[in-house]
């Protein structure tokens, strides 16, 4: 179509409150928001509020919430026990400089969980946990490289740059130099770049699914030959579940049939709440130990927060091993449909996933995706139609075709969301035939 795009003119038309208010927002808040993938166009969502698996704009539009802010609400929206747990502990204080009980109760639960585990350090955030992991490799291996996968995410910290190809301009170039980058699911590439950098290698950090990389799962073989070439290396490897922790009790590590030396956490653990957690051995852990001469120091104001701690103990109490199944087999139900609704719908793509997170891809160039690089494929402009055909459809998800389930979606909403991304499809597929809209990458 030249002109503009029915998608986009219903979209502009129902929510004229949240332009409003974000115009408004924007005059102090760069981007009106405070992340940089909250922002889209034509103008985003302004959201006031969520309750279970349903999300409210400012125009009194609702949503089922398929984003779970990026797989952190496991539970969905301000889910009763969680908020009850967390209001209970307010009463008694939020945060001292000083140990308590509910951290000690955190820490046991992931040390219950996750393989290797003997202790763990609290932060403020999964960025914060990354950064806080590479110190302590960087502290036990007395070496400076680390070595990650393109398209591979572990937050804002220099030290592992969000995005290889383009080394963001506020990132220093002696910090960029000590990293390496190689192909997520290639293990040749791999042992090629971490060889290379051999005795200076301090760490191999990998998630065991390329969560922002385009829900790209790590294949059984490729993480064992991480491990492996770790070990060969004498460098540490550190696995980021800060996403994939709700995909099993034990973390994607344990499906994959890898351990990792040093476990970064975040999201799903703090209940809805900021946090962030190192798990791992006592013997490399204990480079924190302010007790040692030569310790790393780790600082952090409001790090295991009482309410993050309490609303993370409730939401991992609820996310027992039955559960996680019944939350894996809904997103993977819904994953199958997608799939046949891109079909149906003539789109070129696919979808890839595990459990409870999938991404829908689409563009010609995306027929197969198992590296982070096959996800850039994606047709940018076709992606982001779907995107605002899927909001108008009553679906928040994120602009990337990134999608994951809470416990709070039932059956009944699942097959309500199902009819949604099958009818934004078509839309989108009738759109781009009827028109010459650009689906260049
Ligand atoms: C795999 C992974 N690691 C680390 C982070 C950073 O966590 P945070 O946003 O809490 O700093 C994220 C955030 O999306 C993530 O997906």
């Amino acid at each position: 179509m030249n002109g503009v795009s029915g998608i986009r003119r219903r979209y502009v038309d129902r929510t004229a409150r949240s332009l409003e208010l974000w115009r408004e927002f924007s005059d102090i808040l760069v981007d009106g928001n405070t992340r940089s993938l909250a922002f889209y166009e034509p103008h985003p969502l302004v959201i006031v509020s969520g309750r279970g698996a349903v999300v409210s704009d400012a125009d009194d539009n609702t949503y089922f919430d398929l984003l779970n802010n990026y797989t952190a609400l496991v539970h969905g929206n301000a889910h009763p026990a969680l908020m009850e747990a967390a209001a209970a502990v307010m009463g008694t204080g939020t945060v001292f400089p000083a140990p308590h009980a509910l951290q000690a109760r955190h820490a046991a639960m992931l040390r219950e969980r996750i393989a290797g585990t003997e202790v763990v350090r609290y932060t403020n955030s999964g960025t914060e946990a990354a950064m806080l992991a590479v110190r302590v490799a960087r502290a036990a291996t007395g070496r400076d490289i680390v070595a990650k996968a393109r398209f591979g995410y572990h937050g804002g910290f220099d030290g592992l740059v969000p995005n290889s190809e383009r080394i963001d301009p506020g990132v220093p170039r002696a910090t960029a130099d000590l990293l390496r980058v190689f192909e997520f699911n290639d293990s040749a590439d791999m042992k090629r770049v971490c060889r290379e950098a051999g005795s200076d290698l301090a760490a191999i950090v990998l998630e065991p699914l390329l969560g922002s990389g385009g829900a790209v799962p790590g294949t059984a073989t490729f993480m064992r030959d991480a491990r492996a070439l770790a070990d060969e290396l004498g460098a540490l490897l550190i696995l980021d579940e800060v996403q994939t922790f709700r995909l099993d009790p034990a973390g994607l590590q344990a499906v994959l049939g890898v351990t990792a030396d040093l476990t970064v956490l975040g999201k799903l653990i703090g209940g809805g709440f900021p946090v962030g957690a190192v798990a791992g051995p006592r013997h490399l852990l204990d480079a924190l130990s302010i007790r040692s001469p030569q310790h790393v120091n780790h600082a952090g104001t409001f790090n295991g927060n009482l309410v993050s701690m309490a609303a993370g103990i409730r939401a991992m109490e609820l996310l027992g091993t039955g559960e996680i199944a019944r939350l894996n087999s809904g997103g993977e139900a819904l994953a199958s449909a997608t799939k046949s609704a891109l079909v149906s719908s003539g789109l070129p793509g696919t979808v890839t996933g595990f459990g409870s997170m999938f991404n829908l891809h689409i563009g010609a160039e995306v027929g197969t995706v198992r590296t982070g690089s096959d996800a850039t494929g994606q047709d940018t402009a076709l992606m982001e139609l779907f995107h605002l055909a899927l909001l108008n459809e009553g679906v928040f998800a994120a602009p990337r075709g990134f999608f994951n389930t809470s416990t709070v979606l039932s059956d009944e909403d699942l097959a309500t969301v199902s009819g949604g991304i099958r009818r934004a499809l078509a839309a989108v597929a009738e759109e781009s035939q009827r028109s010459s809209y650009p689906t260049g990458g």
